[in-house]
């Protein structure tokens, strides 16, 4: 249905419901003095309907009813607390996605399991999922909520709610043991906490450039890691303008996680605090692609040669997500000498078809599009190993 067409009809249902109050009880309703005339989720909807129609074509209005819809969460099952709490959910109904996957790509569900595929134009991936990151997720269809997580005898929560998704790019990114990691916007930390749960990294640096979301990154770490973890030299928390890191930090990091700051187009729907789509944000909202295409270049300037990096985004932007990579993949190689091969994250994606509806065939990286039956994402993620 047309946009003008459910406003038609929303407007009729309004009159209807009138013309049942008597006139001494009607309010008349002050507008101005009460909402602004266009609330920033109904600017996001109209910018959505007009770019995402043409990207998406005729599943554009499946994913918008998805994206209007509750989203579905995962439980991040944290493996520092003592908690029991994997079995517990499992008793409710829920299940690993990431031990359980779809039948043909099995991996043991507590042995390490190793992903690998050859593509004609993309560098074969070979990934091996740590046993240790658990996401469990409600059926496909069942839209149950996940109780609070508590706490254990030493103050550690359980688990954290996520968007399953998000756990994605955290798997590509593929931790081995001893490894220097970089998150150059880690707040408010729940692809960080992901990456802490394979218990391999040697050394970690979380960034993030806004100093009220560092410290909710703080909050999280200290109510889901033991203290002496965080009070380990192994981690090095910051919070730099991670445009800059090229400057300060180069050819150090094995693995490298941009998770850049972009439209979020689930929250720009439904909330209108903080929202992107605020007309005076607007100057910040264009200026998006410029600032992930920076960050992305600071943090494939801080990889070491040989090492990975993992951008990744929550919108289905084009402009924000392949786009951006594209002009990363030719700056990095025009303006700093640095080729970079993009690697095949099929094989990943394939192993999780079944939890998660991806987009068929991008061209460059893997989407998760918003499913009513299975309403994760969207998550937009593509990977690059430095070669020089
Ligand atoms: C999508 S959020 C990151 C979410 C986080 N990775 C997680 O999983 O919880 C993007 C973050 O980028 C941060 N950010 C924005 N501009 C930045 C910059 N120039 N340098 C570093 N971080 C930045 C924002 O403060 C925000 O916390």
């Amino acid at each position: 249905m047309s946009l003008l067409m459910e406003t038609r009809l929303l407007l009729r249902k309004v009159t209807d419901l009138r013309c049942l109050t008597p006139k001494r009880h009607r309010v008349k309703e002050k507008w101005a003095a009460t909402r602004t005339k266009h609330p920033p989720t109904s600017l996001a909807l109209q910018r959505f309907d007009a770019t995402y129609s043409l990207q998406l074509g005729e599943t554009w209005p499946s994913v918008r009813s998805a994206l209007l819809s509750e989203r579905k969460y995962g439980a991040l099952i944290n493996n520092f607390c003592h908690n029991a709490v994997q079995a517990e959910l499992q008793s409710q109904g829920c299940r690993d996605f990431i031990s359980h996957t779809d039948e043909d790509a099995q991996p043991g569900s507590d042995q390490e399991s190793e992903v690998q595929a050859e593509s004609s134009d993309q560098q074969p991936s070979s990934i091996q999922i740590s046993p240790n990151i658990k996401c469990l997720v409600f059926p496909r269809g069942d839209i149950s909520r996940f109780k609070p997580a508590r706490p254990d005898t030493h103050g550690l929560l359980g688990h954290y709610l996520m968007d399953a998704a998000s756990v994605l790019p955290c798997l590509a990114l593929d931790i081995q043991e001893g490894h220097t990691v970089l998150d150059l916007c880690a707040a408010p930390g729940g692809k960080t906490l992901t990456l802490l749960q394979t218990q391999r990294i040697g050394f970690l640096c979380v960034n993030d450039s806004s100093v009220s979301r560092a410290a909710r990154l703080q909050k999280v770490l200290h109510s889901y890691i033991p203290r002496e973890f965080l009070n380990d030299d192994k981690l090095r928390s910051s919070c730099f303008d991670g445009t800059t890191w090229g400057e300060i930090e180069r050819n150090t990091f094995n693995r490298v996680l941009v998770d850049v700051p972009c439209t979020t187009d689930r929250h720009s729907l439904m909330e209108d605090d903080n929202n992107i789509f605020n007309k005076g944000r607007m100057g910040e909202r264009l200026r998006l692609p410029q600032l992930q295409l920076e960050l992305l270049l600071a943090g494939i300037q801080a990889a070491c040669p040989g090492g990975e990096i993992v951008y990744s985004t929550c919108t289905l932007a084009q402009a924000q997500n392949q786009s951006v990579v594209d002009q990363a993949v030719h700056s990095a190689r025009e303006d700093h000498g640095i080729s970079l091969q993009v690697v095949n994250l099929r094989p990943l994606t394939h192993m999780f078809r079944k939890t998660f509806h991806f987009a068929p065939d991008l061209p460059l990286g893997e989407m998760v599009i918003p499913h009513l039956a299975a309403n994760f994402g969207p998550i937009y993620m593509c990977k690059l190993k430095r070669l020089t």
